[in-house]
């Protein structure tokens, strides 16, 4: 039944009779583990900065032989078998990456064929770190506009393989990883209440990966001017995550007339521990209502809030009924807050 003591936007639109539940999410993250100290041997950095300008403490970096599609997979099939669900039920699968295997075909159409999701349709989407909020929404729609029962929604990424590892700049932010939800209509539960989503794209310069599109295809002028690694003005791309997140977050509390202390658990996009904090501060939330796993993994980009969602449910920080809050931030710049009752 749904909760009495919170508005769920979803009612008043036409979707009586009509329910997205959040049935089993699951994650993957790559064995390998890169630590700070050794980034000190690779560029002029030292622990000490990483983990006091950062958080992060270490990442995990994907093997040579193993891509973006084979990370969703794996998350995909946690989250599978924990809802007991076959995967020639999957009507759907909604992939979100900025590190797709190739340009084409989309990489979820990879990820169907390694989990022999063989009835699913697959697309991917690209809305770098704010990915995984902007694909739940979709995926949601699906589901309430009666097009499909079972959608799969997924963020991976093999940020290893963009990353300019001469730029400290950057480098030491990143990691590897996927993380997974299914979405299956399903009768007196919730999924996602509402989410907020946002977009401006006059500051699209300030995160990107310049080369390997229309723009500069691959040649070796783009290769020598090292265009087809992630660039980033970390000062501004800073700025403007606290106040979006902050901003989409006061939204989508205010569409479900709640106030920040009936979240149990605010889970943002791990960029940062100091954007964490910032935003926690600004929103009058407790330090413990913020779940990070920063210092484990760093900036996972759209599998960030995935993984760290499968981890708190894991981990017991939430049960059945608990309401949470994802918030997004990316390049774009794109930005989101998602409030979910698990
Ligand atoms: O997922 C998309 C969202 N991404 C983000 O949200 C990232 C947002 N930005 C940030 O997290 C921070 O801006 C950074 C962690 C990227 C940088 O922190 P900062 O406090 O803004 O540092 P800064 O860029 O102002 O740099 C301060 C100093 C500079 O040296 P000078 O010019 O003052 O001499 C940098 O060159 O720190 C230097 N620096 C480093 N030093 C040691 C930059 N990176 C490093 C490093 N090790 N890895």
């Amino acid at each position: 039944m749904s909760n009495p003591n919170f508005k769920n936007p979803r009612a008043e639109h036409g979707f009586v009779g009509r329910t997205c539940s959040i049935s089993a999410v699951g994650s993957y993250v790559p064995e390998k583990v890169l630590a700070n100290a050794e980034l000190e041997k690779l560029v002029d950095t030292t622990d000490e900065w990483i983990t006091t300008r950062t958080g992060i403490k270490e990442r995990r970096i994907a093997a040579d032989d193993e891509y973006t599609s084979d990370m969703a997979a794996r998350a995909a099939k946690r989250a599978l078998d924990r809802a007991e669900v076959d995967p020639s039920h999957v009507d759907l699968i909604i992939l979100a990456t900025i590190t797709p295997d190739m340009p084409f075909p989309a990489t979820a159409c990879l990820v169907q064929k390694k989990l022999g999701a063989h009835n699913a349709a697959a697309f991917d989407i690209q809305a770098a770190c704010s990915g995984f909020v902007y694909a739940l929404e979709i995926g949601q729609q699906f589901i309430m506009s009666r097009t499909y029962d079972t959608v799969l929604v997924i963020g991976a990424e093999k940020l290893s393989s963009i990353v300019d590892w001469e730029d400290r700049n950057t480098c030491v932010l990143f990691g590897d990883g996927a993380g997974a939800a299914l979405l299956q209509n399903r009768e007196n539960t919730h999924g996602l209440l509402t989410a907020c989503m946002g977009t401006d794209g006059r500051k699209a310069s300030i995160l990107c990966q310049p080369g390997g599109g229309c723009l500069h295809p691959a040649s070796s002028q783009s290769i020598s001017d090292r265009l087809h690694y992630l660039r980033m003005d970390g000062q501004e791309v800073f700025k403007n995550a606290v106040t979006a997140m902050t901003t989409a977050a006061r939204e989508a509390l205010a569409r479900c007339e709640i106030e920040i202390d009936r979240i149990k658990c605010i889970i943002p996009h791990q960029a940062n521990m100091r954007i964490l904090k910032a935003v926690g501060d600004r929103l009058g939330a407790s330090e413990n209502q913020v779940y990070s796993n920063l210092e484990r993994y760093g900036n996972t980009s759209a599998a960030s809030v995935a993984i760290a969602l499968d981890e708190a449910v894991e981990q017991g920080k939430v049960e059945r009924g608990d309401l949470i809050l994802l918030l997004v931030f990316g390049a774009g710049l794109t930005w989101g807050a998602a409030i979910i009752e698990w």
